[in-house]
């Protein structure tokens, strides 16, 4: 096993590729840290909790590779300008940027406090943008890059107690889609990732609280956008069985209000659709449509 691993790791594109990860101190950008591993690239990895962030880089130290933790705030401009500078001085170039740090707050949006606003919109986007276009200048320099950023699939389907996110996520995958064709000019790939619900802390971070399905397991996700860095493609969305949920609510309007009233409901009446973690893709379109159809 540890053979194949270290032959894995000579053979592979991002061997020594410096891969810098927003919100690593949890969740998606945990796992994406870790699934990295066998790839040995240098990492750095970006979060505010310094203690989450620090354990994330000793299971990656652990695991071999060379890692810089940066604990920074990312709606924080000396903090953006801290994470390009020190990604340069410490491993020398920015090959991948994976934008993931982000957040959920559910609320229906007459009761949404303003704070809560400004929190979604400077983190999940204004961020975003502006650490995209540092990490751009200086993947044009280098004349090659791929930046990542996560949006959501609740882009394609809109569901009123996440309005704010919602928006902000949107603005991720237009952003995106617009920037693309001007970055490959520069020989920049431009990546939007759109996943379901995963069981990370989003839920608690976005007071979900336990009132929805718990999602997927983050692993497999981690694994596809390790992919997705492997084999560059536009958009990537999971689980795989969220995509015919979506393209029946583009075509239904009698289900796409069903999806909508009925996830909302659920979210904001706080039931449980089911206390166990789903593991597989059948158990989560069987979730939703449980929803749906109720
Ligand atoms: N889980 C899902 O179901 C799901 C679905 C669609 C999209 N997404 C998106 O996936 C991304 C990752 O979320 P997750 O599910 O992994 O949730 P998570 O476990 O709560 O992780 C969020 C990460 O972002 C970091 N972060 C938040 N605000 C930050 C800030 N101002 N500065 C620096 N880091 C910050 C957090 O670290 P600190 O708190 O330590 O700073 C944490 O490491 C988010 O953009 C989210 O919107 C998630």
């Amino acid at each position: 096993m540890h053979n194949v691993r270290v032959k894995e790791a000579k053979d592979s594109p991002i061997r020594d590729k410096v891969v810098v990860i927003t919100g690593a101190s949890s969740g998606i950008g945990k796992a994406v840290s870790l699934a990295l591993a066998d790839h040995k690239p240098k990492l750095v990895i970006v979060a505010r909790r310094k203690k989450k962030l620090m354990q994330t880089a000793k299971d990656l130290r652990r695991l071999g590779l060379k890692v810089l933790p940066i604990t920074a705030d990312v709606r924080d401009s000396e903090d953006r300008n801290r994470i390009i500078d020190f990604s340069i001085t410490a491993f020398g170039s920015i090959d991948v940027f994976i934008n993931n740090a982000g957040l959920g707050k559910v609320n229906l949006f007459l009761e949404q406090p303003e704070e809560e606003i400004n929190e979604l919109i400077d983190t999940n986007i204004v961020s975003l943008i502006k650490l995209t276009q540092k990490a751009a200048k200086v993947m044009k320099e280098q004349g090659h890059g791929h930046i990542i950023n996560l949006s959501s699939t609740l882009v394609m389907l809109p569901t009123y107690p996440f309005a704010v996110y919602s928006a902000t996520k949107s603005a991720v995958k237009t952003f995106d889609d617009c920037i693309r064709e001007e970055m490959l000019e520069h020989g920049i790939l431009v990546s939007t990732v759109l996943p379901g619900p995963y069981n990370t802390e989003f839920n608690k971070v976005a007071n979900i609280g336990k009132a929805s399905f718990k999602g997927y397991k983050v692993a497999k996700l981690a694994q596809e956008i390790v992919k997705l860095i492997l084999k560059p493609k536009e958009n990537l969305i999971l689980p795989k069985m969220f995509r015919p949920l979506i393209w029946i609510t583009k075509h239904s309007k009698k289900f796409k209000k069903k999806v909508v009233s009925g996830i909302a409901s659920q979210i904001i009446a706080g039931k449980h659709v089911t206390d166990r973690e789903l593991t597989s893709e059948k158990e989560v379109v069987e979730a939703e449509l449980q929803i749906v159809t109720s």
